[in-house]
């Protein structure tokens, strides 16, 4: 009998998918398309969001997952299935392991069960998003140590010091990558009455947005003009943007700090001499590893390909679990029907 592994991180921003043997086989945004008349799933991932913009009134595409935890299951139902099946293929009944934000409750964690399941998962594993992103960064989760894993994605910040497979103390703040989107987008209307797209400001987040400005970097912008109502270019630089990301930035800083604060005296020793690592999209921000570590003053390390940490992780754990036994930092195992 055949059996295929399947890792999934289900994450605020983008969905990742790892397969035994194959590596990461999807990497798509968490978006989905609806028609609000009929309420169907008209478009799931890339093809969703190549919608954005482009479509008719009726259908709209939205983020149901956005605020890190699992707002709406019945679509998320419809995600894990739709992706499942893409990789899964048919005749295979895989073991699933899909990787969660630590805040989920257990009527969010049943729901992703019985949908993995659906999906025809023959056993469905789930781990917490901090143990996987250590684990996809090469950390040793199980060594009575303790490690220090912050984790940026799109809609959350999950901070967390592990030892012994579990986690100590952690924080889920509800801040990331899009909400330095959000504020770019609201700085640059009240400040050059200039209204611009949503991508627009990913790309300004992503290319001239920094945690120190200096030296600055510029590039030009297109939007629409609010007094003339017309199309209109300006230039910007990432000193232009700082008021814009400064508060962003800083919440996650102190986030940061605060769990610093809590952490028991022999891990917080730890931590300083293992370093902290940054895993998911937002770590890439220029500048933000920098200010983390100067701020804290611990050393902190950027994990290798971030965006890939978590679901890397989860390929990984499942690889060590064999059928019968249960590793302790596995929050919760079903076997399927
Ligand atoms: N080079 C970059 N600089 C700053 N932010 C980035 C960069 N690349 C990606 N991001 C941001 O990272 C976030 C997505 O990270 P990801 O770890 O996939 O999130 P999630 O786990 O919540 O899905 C997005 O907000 C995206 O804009
Ligand atoms: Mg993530």
């Amino acid at each position: 009998m055949f059996s295929k592994d399947i890792g999934i991180d289900l994450g605020t921003a983008n969905i990742l998918v790892h397969v035994r043997g194959k590596g990461i086989v999807i990497h798509e945004p968490s978006v989905v398309a609806i028609d609000v008349n009929t309420q169907k799933i008209c478009a799931i991932g890339e093809e969703a969001r190549e919608m954005i913009g482009r479509t008719p009134g009726n259908i709209r595409a939205i983020r149901p997952l956005n605020e890190g935890v699992i707002a709406d299951f019945q679509i998320t139902e419809e995600i894990l299935k739709h992706f499942i099946r893409k990789v899964a293929g048919r005749g295979f009944r895989p073991r699933v392991m899909v990787c969660v934000p630590s805040g989920i409750t257990t009527v969010e964690r049943r729901a992703v069960v019985e949908a993995a399941t659906l999906a025809g998962a023959k056993e469905v594993y789930m781990v917490t998003e901090p143990i996987a992103a250590a684990v996809g960064c090469g950390l040793d989760i199980a060594a009575p140590s303790g490690n220090m894993v912050v984790d940026i994605g799109g809609g959350t910040t999950d901070i967390a010091v592990i030892s012994l497979g579990g986690e100590v103390t952690s924080e889920s703040l509800r801040i990331g990558g899009s909400h330095i989107e959000e504020a770019i987008l609201r700085h640059i209307k009240r400040v050059y009455n200039l209204a611009i797209g949503d991508r627009t400001a990913e790309d300004i987040k992503t290319t001239i947005a920094s945690a120190y400005p200096d030296p600055e970097k510029k590039m030009s912008i297109r939007g629409r003009d609010l007094v003339t109502g017309l199309p209109a270019t300006i230039e910007i630089s990432s000193t232009d943007i700082y008021p814009a990301i400064e508060e962003p930035i800083f919440s996650i800083v102190d986030a940061i700090r605060g769990v610093l604060e809590v952490t028991p005296p022999e891990l917080a020793a730890d931590i300083m001499n293992n370093g902290m690592s940054l895993t998911g999209g937002g770590s890439l921000l220029e500048g933000m590893a920098r200010l983390i570590q100067e701020r804290t003053g611990v050393p902190v390390t950027l994990a290798e390909d971030p965006l890939s940490c978590v679901v890397r992780g989860t390929g990984q754990i499942l690889d060590s679990i064999n059928n019968m036994s249960r590793a302790p930092f596995v929050v919760s195992y079903t076997k399927g029907r």
